[in-house]
């Protein structure tokens, strides 16, 4: 399985973005437009903002497929290193697992996810058994 993974730097950290996680939630974009916006290319522009506000956005990204590496080598996505694993089943939403875990796939292939990871549970997402982002389209409802 080889998965995207895209990279932006500012001199101080590293911006690491894997698109095959990502659940377009939207919260990169609503919370910090100068720095992600799916309107410019490339989308992450590292340009004119302070690292710390950048990394505390980083740290909202609810699956995981934003996170940052500090040019002293610490990578991060979360604040709080989690010493056990916890699972959040959003509202109206996808599984969210915090923690490190390994993924077993149908062929065998073991991979590891770290910080957070967003697991499809309306059954419609593209790219199972992450969430991508589908639930919303389909006006998924967790309550029934
Ligand atoms: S999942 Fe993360 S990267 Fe994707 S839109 Fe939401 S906050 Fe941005
Ligand atoms: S829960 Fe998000 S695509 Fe299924």
């Amino acid at each position: 399985m080889t998965d995207i993974i895209k990279h932006y730097d500012n001199g101080e950290i590293t911006v690491i973005w894997q698109p095959s996680l990502c659940i377009h939630s939207a919260k990169c974009f609503a919370g910090l437009p100068s720095v992600f916006n799916p309107r410019k290319k490339p989308w992450i522009s590292m340009e004119g903002v302070e690292t710390a506000q950048i990394i505390e956005q980083v740290q909202k990204c609810p699956s995981g497929a934003l996170s940052y590496k500090e040019s002293s080598g610490v990578v991060g996505n979360d604040e709080n290193e989690l010493k056990e694993v916890i699972i959040e089943p959003t509202v109206n939403g996808p599984l969210i697992v915090y923690g490190t875990i390994s993924i077993k796939h149908e062929d065998g292939a073991i991979i590891q996810r770290e910080n957070k990871t967003a697991f499809c549970r309306c059954g419609e997402s593209s790219n199972k058994p992450f969430c991508d982002g589908t639930h919303k389209k389909i006006n998924f409802t967790s309550s029934k």
